[in-house]
């Protein structure tokens, strides 16, 4: 396992790379993982219709920062729409084959899906919820009252995602970057991520909320909980939001 992540950046160097399966003619995968469940599924509110407090570009970048205590408050679920929005809403779909979001994504894959550990969002009940970008909605997940206990758990015990009202926990359905990009597709997700927890930084503080991103957790642990096998699909990255003023 030693020095696992520099024979990682070795081997996904572009000399290295084989024909993609998109190269090779193989159909491309959805763009979102089917809902399969039979939880409650909730519309939500069109994010252009939800007011949000005016706030520079120049504040937001300067006032961006980790937080870690909230008040206790619950985030409304119009909020939720807009942060939803904000990280990985859907702008415009071409002809079926492709998404622009309001965040980037390599070759406009867009291969993350959001589940949300929700703790105290008004209108809806407490539990573990996916969002459905391409129909901007909500669908529960697991509704375990243990929830919020066992994801924390599987975060090595960080309280605040107990305490907060409501986390994101991003994932890669992994074959939807890798069919055009090959291995190297797996360094691009973690980019990807990245510019969507900023976004959930930035958009927080226009519904007075702050955010805390979470790289710390358990892989198997996470994994199991949502209910992804942990290689098709595996978290990537947790960001906690909750109330500051
Ligand atoms: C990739 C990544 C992983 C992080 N993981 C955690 C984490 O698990 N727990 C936590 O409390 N903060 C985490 N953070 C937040 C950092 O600690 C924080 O960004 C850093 O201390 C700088 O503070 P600032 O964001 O307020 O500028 C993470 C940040 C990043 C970018």
């Amino acid at each position: 396992m030693e020095q696992i992540g520099r024979e990682f950046m070795r081997k996904t160097r572009f000399e290295y790379l084989q024909p993609s399966d998109q190269m090779r003619g193989m159909p491309q995968p959805p763009l979102e993982v089917a809902y399969t469940g039979n939880g409650e599924v909730i519309d939500l509110a069109p994010p252009e219709s939800v007011g949000v407090d005016e706030i520079t570009l120049r504040d937001a970048i300067s006032g961006r920062e980790s937080v870690r205590t909230y008040r206790d408050a619950p985030v409304a679920l119009d909020e939720l729409s807009f942060l939803l929005w904000a990280t990985q809403g859907v702008k415009k779909t071409m002809r079926d084959l492709f998404t622009f979001r309001t965040v980037p994504s390599a070759g406009a894959r867009h291969c993350l899906e959001t589940y949300l550990l929700a703790n105290n969002v008004e209108g809806i009940d407490p539990g573990l919820y996916r969002y459905l970008a391409l129909t901007h909605r909500l669908a529960g997940v697991n509704a375990d009252p243990h929830i919020a206990d066992s994801v924390a758990a599987a975060c090595v015990n960080q309280r605040f995602l107990k305490e907060n009202a409501v986390t994101f926990i991003w994932t890669a359905d992994v074959y939807r970057m890798t069919w055009r990009y090959g291995e190297r597709g797996y360094r691009y997700m973690h980019i990807d991520v990245g510019h969507v927890c900023q976004n959930l930084y930035l958009a927080a503080q226009a519904v007075g909320c702050a955010a805390c991103a979470v790289g710390a957790f358990h892989d198997d642990e996470l994994n199991s909980l949502l209910g992804i096998d942990g290689e098709a699909q595996y978290a990537l990255y947790l960001a906690a939001v909750g109330k500051t003023d």
